[in-house]
């Protein structure tokens, strides 16, 4: 091995199709080693079973009163947006023109891009998220300065230029051809460099002409092995307009999915106003959805239906949807989740919404061969969580009963401040220790 960590481990051994089957197979070792070797996780065992493999030499990492995750998988969010988050008193498509589109176009300068870039995926860290799936804005500089930093960090991200060539500004539009053309030389450019993957990102279909999503479906055929993400039914205002825009279409999924934009490696970001055969057609293409709590909540657009989304086995990952949403942290992200459950009268377990946050969101973006527990095998991207950072965690800890408690406790009371180190490709490439 090449690195060895002594902690309490948690992970969720499976990808689930119902809520009630996670906890039955949710692992959690109180007192655990996790060997690392050339990036991967080697083994993983209790202290008793594994401290015979340790070499006295190389020694190993003790974190002991620490807890280990694996690394958040944030399923959508804007990078470019980082610096808009809390703009007042909009919902979604007000939102957009006054406050996102004037914010986006300063992307245009690859120096300033490559600033927020920077800024941006250490924040992923310091907040524990090791993936992501990123809207960059629609100029190649924005995409270019996000995957040179990802690159160098050999982290597991997905990112693609935004398309967009119809009721955006002036100074933030392009054509259907000039879209197609560049996001085929960045596909060219960064496809399968390192650990990085690229998103056809069509913004939304009010947006789009037919010309550009007829561009979108010929990139897919194209390549076959990129992501696409959009996104869907967040807003009523925005589903009514599309429903204008598109009157030949049924319903708004029936826009995507005419282009044939349904289907694997498909993230649909909301899918908050969905009727059923839009569920169904999420089911039956394989397509994913992410559910952004803080931004639903922020904006103003709705509660995302978990029971539906579960019902019709539709994949699901947590995105938190910076600047509409108001944090990077996944478990502040979770707590917010749970409390759109509330509302509905839905239980969303710690079992659960640590699953979405990990493998559940691994198996949205189909890398749960990849990541999303500590499976042998699998990319050694992981979190420390020191799950006692103020006094009033403590106080609260030391009556929790288990595990599961203690992980309710960590999304209801926790942040960035319980993020003590974020290990990608099994190296710390973030902590607490090295921050001044
Ligand atoms: N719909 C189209 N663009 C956006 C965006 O930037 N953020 C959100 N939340 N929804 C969108
Ligand atoms: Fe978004």
């Amino acid at each position: 091995y090449h690195a060895a960590i002594r902690g309490a481990l948690f992970d969720i051994a499976k990808v689930c199709d119902n809520a009630d089957d996670i906890a039955h197979h949710a692992r959690f070792i109180e007192d655990g080693l996790l060997f690392i070797r050339d990036g991967k996780i080697q083994a993983r065992m209790s202290w008793q079973e594994g401290e015979q493999y340790l070499d006295a030499h190389k020694g190993y990492t003790d974190r002991r009163g620490k807890l280990l995750l694996p690394g958040f998988i944030d399923a959508h969010v804007h990078y470019p947006q980082t610096e808009m988050i809390g703009a007042f008193g909009e919902q979604l498509l007000e939102w957009l023109t006054t406050y996102t589109f004037p914010v986006e176009s300063q992307f245009a300068d690859e120096a300033y891009a490559a600033e927020i870039a920077e800024f941006f995926i250490s924040q992923l860290l310091s907040h524990g998220t090791t993936t992501a799936l990123v809207f960059c804005t629609l100029h190649p500089e924005s995409v270019n300065a996000l995957f040179s930093e990802a690159l160098r960090l050999n982290m597991r991200l997905i990112a693609g230029k935004v398309m967009m060539d119809r009721h955006t500004p002036e100074y933030l539009s392009e054509t259907a051809e000039q879209s197609y053309q560049q996001t085929r030389e960045l596909i060219q450019r960064w496809q399968h460099r390192g650990r990085l993957g690229y998103a056809i990102t069509p913004r939304f279909a009010p947006t789009s002409s037919p010309e550009l999503l007829e561009a979108v479906r010929r990139l897919r055929e194209e390549f076959p092995q990129t992501w696409l993400q959009t996104h869907l039914s967040e807003n009523p205002n925005e589903v009514a307009w599309v429903n204008d825009l598109w009157p030949e279409h049924q319903r708004y999924l029936d826009v995507y999915h005419h282009y044939q934009l349904t289907g694997e490696r498909s993230v649909f970001a909301h899918g908050i106003h969905l009727h059923d055969e839009e569920w169904q057609c999420l089911h039956d293409t394989g397509s994913a959805v992410a559910f952004c709590p803080t931004s639903n909540l922020f904006l103003g657009s709705g509660l995302f239906r978990l029971p539906a989304c579960w019902r019709n086995k539709v994949r699901m990952g947590i995105g938190t949807d910076v600047g509409a949403g108001t944090t990077f942290s996944m478990l502040r992200t979770l707590g917010e989740a749970y409390k759109v459950g509330q509302l509905q009268s839905y239980r969303l377990r710690a079992s659960e919404a640590f699953y979405h946050a990990t493998l559940g969101g691994a198996h949205a973006l189909r890398l749960d061969d990849e990541i999303g527990n500590f499976a042998p095998g699998k990319e050694a991207d992981f979190v420390v969580i020191d799950p006692e950072v103020t006094p009033l965690q403590r106080l609260r800890n030391e009556r929790c009963k288990d595990i599961y408690e203690q992980l309710f406790v960590l999304m209801t009371l926790g942040d960035e401040r319980n993020i003590s180190e974020t290990w990608i490709n099994g190296q710390c490439a973030w902590s607490t220790a090295t921050v001044s």
